[in-house]
């Protein structure tokens, strides 16, 4: 399986530990940086390349870090294609695999320790999506959102309905 990694820094750290424990479990890992530790860098400039290869089939899965892992989980949500989220916890990390398809891990390098993100990381490259009835009919509505442009409230239509 090819892995694709990428952070800011504050996830820097985090990134490099974990990138040498994948190649030392025969992971392939490509790395879409940062390749240094530089406190000005922008997330997405580092996450959106990685979430790019991701939906263009360049690598199985991505894992994406910054401080928390929020700003890398709401940009990577922007390219198409991408199911990520942030994860922090054993089961959502197999459950979203196997229920929700999630290619993209997202995690919060200052917040939880390099053995649980370790562990998180495993947990996501192991799970299978499950291919069940109601979880591709759950996805294929999550996919026609996405087909749409996402939902406009009522609110902010120009011309409302009545
Ligand atoms: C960078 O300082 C920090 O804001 C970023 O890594 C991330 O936590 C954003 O969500």
């Amino acid at each position: 399986m090819i892995v694709g990694i990428a952070s800011d820094h504050g996830g820097f750290e985090t990134k490099q530990i974990l990138m040498e424990h994948l190649k030392s479990q025969n992971y392939t890992v490509i790395d879409f940086g940062n390749t240094v530790n530089d406190s000005t860098d922008d997330y997405p400039d580092y996450v959106i390349p990685l979430a790019r290869a991701v939906v263009e089939g360049k690598v199985n899965r991505g894992i994406a870090i910054c401080g928390s892992g929020v700003g890398a989980s709401i940009a990577v949500n922007k390219v198409k294609g991408v199911r990520a989220a942030l994860v922090h916890d054993n089961f959502a990390a197999h459950q979203g695999v196997e229920d929700d398809d999630m290619n993209i891990l997202c995690m919060g390098g200052r917040i939880i320790g390099a053995e649980t993100a370790l562990e998180l990381a495993s947990t996501f490259l192991r799970a299978e999506f499950s291919k069940a009835n109601r979880h591709v009919r759950r996805l294929k509505k999550v996919k026609g959102l996405e087909d749409s442009f996402g939902i406009v409230p009522e609110s902010k239509k120009k011309h409302k309905s009545k």
